[in-house]
């Protein structure tokens, strides 16, 4: 949730600091805080407000602070405590030894602030972190200065989620590190060594990356890394090469990060198709490699995710359903799953799919999956995320890094590789026909150019946006491959815009939503040309007959669809199945001019943050 970045090597680390806070911004933006060393003391800044602000305030403190070679900084989304100058991290021990920044929740910050304090050790903010900072301190002075030796004892206190990362005031130079449930990487370019929660923020220094292990601590410093078990113990690190290039990661002339990614989608399809199929066959075995035979022995799928990752899936399953009726396929967000006793075993394959690699729910979710001997897969977008170190078998979406809070051609790169591995399992299993497989596959290619006509009327779309921005909230309506496009229409309204949004399969609304309809309450239907068409035509009629403003994504050609709407958008035909790969497009560009028309800030909606880490 939060954004961690820390440096120690030969150059003034405020700028370097600052730099990796705003590219990681996304990951939390309510304050934010930095911490250098001057004249034997570390000194802090903190503000509450965004990276800018804390990069002026910066610019004030004394110059000894602007040259220290070392340091850490950290952007806030608040957990415990309110969002204050106090609470905004780094936090600092009574005794000044200890300055740390956290990510995660300590779930025994009250036990540990109970007994400290009986101790007389005085707290000054609301937040969970200062227990570790405070435990920190005491354990420290306890083994006579042995970083090490108190960073095991921490560890072996704290319960719950954290990436901790530390300045000892004593130790100049020197920067530790402990993860356990929430993301870290580390990286040495040669001359020093950096961390951060995101890779993103180290692409500038390098591409070679040490993600740290759960239950695993770092020592950072102008030499280099020293890992470590949180027993103390030092381990061999291998690094990871991410061929993610940083100018991914720029907004370039775009005014929104959302923007850009939305417009990228069509090479995130074109590269995903090229790199998994040949001519018009699913070429995925390559980077799959289940074991022999093991589709014959499934007799059930499950797809596991949160938020638009979620929606990615229910497009999956129902490309999957449409192919093979047979198979048992369940759906199921990530924060459920893992509170149910879903079933699981050796005749089970469970499909995790994280744009992150880091959400908690699903990686708890994908534990369980394991522990009950299902096999699992992961779909994620970042290479040596923790999702991708815990399954048997990852396979890595191509959208390449995603800024924007709202995710956009990440679901593009989801929908992509799931419709591949969809096709990939139905014909291990035998129940893929040719035909089939030649008709999506040349879907698929052809796809991105008509992507690209979509984003063309972006005007249109802008102009439906500026007359609709006043609505009191949206209904989203579709039958069928329509209704997870439904659902990823209204999130992203709600998400960027603020505004009411309901997500409904057409044939409900006169089950009781229709009652909510009047000429306030703008209903975005989804009618592509297929066999359910006449049906939703008539969902719409219900609606318009209840005097709801009704704009429409209709197909192109498709001209006694104009009658039946106030608005309407064409967009062109696909296969039945393909639908959402050009559907969700104008409902992107629908809740980005909606929520621009509205003033939104659209990268860093309020509330929100890019990774949801914790539970
Ligand atoms: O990183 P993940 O794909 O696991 O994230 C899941 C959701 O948090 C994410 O899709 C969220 O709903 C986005 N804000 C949607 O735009």
């Amino acid at each position: 949730m939060c954004g961690i970045m820390g440096y120690a090597g030969g150059s003034p680390a405020s700028g370097i600091i600052i730099e990796g806070l705003a590219r990681q911004e996304y990951r939390g933006y309510d304050s934010a805080g930095i911490a250098l060393r001057s004249d034997g003391k570390i000194i802090s800044a903190k503000i509450v407000g965004r990276v800018s602000e804390l990069a002026d305030k910066v610019r004030e403190l004394p110059s000894k602070c602007l040259e220290s070679a070392s340091g850490i900084g950290h952007t806030r989304w608040a957990t415990h405590g309110g969002v204050t100058e106090t609470n905004a991290h780094p936090h600092e021990s009574a005794d000044e030894m200890v300055v740390l920044v956290h990510n995660g929740i300590i779930e025994n910050s009250t036990e540990i602030k109970d007994e400290l304090e009986s101790g007389g050790i005085i707290f000054s903010t609301q937040t969970d972190t200062e227990a570790a900072c405070q435990l920190l301190a005491v354990l420290y002075g306890q083994c006579g200065g042995d970083a090490l030796e108190a960073m095991h004892r921490l560890t072996e206190r704290l319960t719950g989620a954290f990436a901790l990362v530390i300045m000892f005031r004593d130790r100049p130079g020197e920067i530790w590190c402990a993860r356990r449930g929430s993301p870290l990487v580390t990286a040495w370019d040669g001359s020093a060594s950096y961390c951060a929660s995101d890779p993103t923020a180290l692409l500038s220094y390098t591409h070679d990356l040490c993600f740290l292990e759960e239950d695993e601590m770092a020592r950072l410093s102008p030499d280099g890394l020293k890992f470590y078990g949180f027993d103390g113990n030092a381990r061999g690190k291998k690094s990871i090469r991410l061929n993610w290039d940083s100018v991914m990661a720029d907004k370039g002339h775009y005014e929104h990060f959302m923007r850009k990614e939305m417009g990228e989608q069509p090479d995130v399809l074109r590269l995903t198709v090229d790199a998994h199929t040949i001519v018009t066959n699913v070429a995925l075995e390559k980077s799959i490699s289940l074991p022999k035979g093991l589709m014959k022995k499934i007799r059930r799928v499950q797809f596991v995710a949160c938020g638009t990752s979620y929606y990615a899936t229910l497009v999956a399953r129902d490309i999957m359903e449409s192919l093979d009726g047979d198979i048992e396929i369940r759906v199921e967000t990530a924060s459920e799953y893992r509170y149910r006793n879903v079933r699981g075993g050796g005749d089970t394959l469970a499909v995790f799919v994280s744009q992150s690699g880091e959400t908690a729910d699903t990686l708890a979710a994908a534990r369980i999956a394991r522990a009950k001997g299902t096999h699992c897969i992961a779909i994620t977008n970042v290479r040596g995320s923790t999702i991708d170190r815990e399954v048997e078998h990852t396979i890595l979406s191509l959208a390449g890094p995603e800024i924007g809070v709202a995710a956009t051609k990440t679901f593009m790169g989801q929908i992509s590789l799931l419709a591949l591995l969809v096709m990939h399992l139905l014909k291990e299993r035998g129940t893929l026909s040719a035909s089939d497989e030649a008709r999506l596959i040349s879907g698929l290619r052809s796809m991105p150019a008509l992507q690209q006509s979509v984003l063309e009327k972006e005007r249109e779309i802008k102009a439906l946006a500026d007359k609709y921005c006043g609505s009191k909230g949206f209904f989203f309506i579709g039958r069928r491959e329509c209704v997870p496009l439904t659902m990823e229409g209204a999130l992203k309204m709600k998400e960027i815009a603020y505004l009411p949004s309901e997500a409904y399969a057409a044939g409900e609304m006169k089950h009781g939503p229709i009652a909510m309809l009047d000429e306030q309450l703008t209903v975005v239907a989804l009618v592509p040309d297929t066999d359910l068409r006449e049906k939703t035509l008539s969902n719409v009629a219900e609606c318009r007959a209840r005097k709801a403003p009704t704009l429409m994504l209709a197909s192109d050609g498709d001209d006694g669809a104009r009658a039946c709407a106030d608005d309407i958008i064409f967009i062109p035909r696909t296969e039945p199945e393909l639908f959402p790969f050009i559907g969700v497009i104008p409902l992107q560009l629908l809740a980005y001019h909606t929520a621009k028309a509205l003033g939104r800030d659209i990268d860093m909606p309020r509330n929100l943050a890019k990774s949801v880490t914790v539970e």
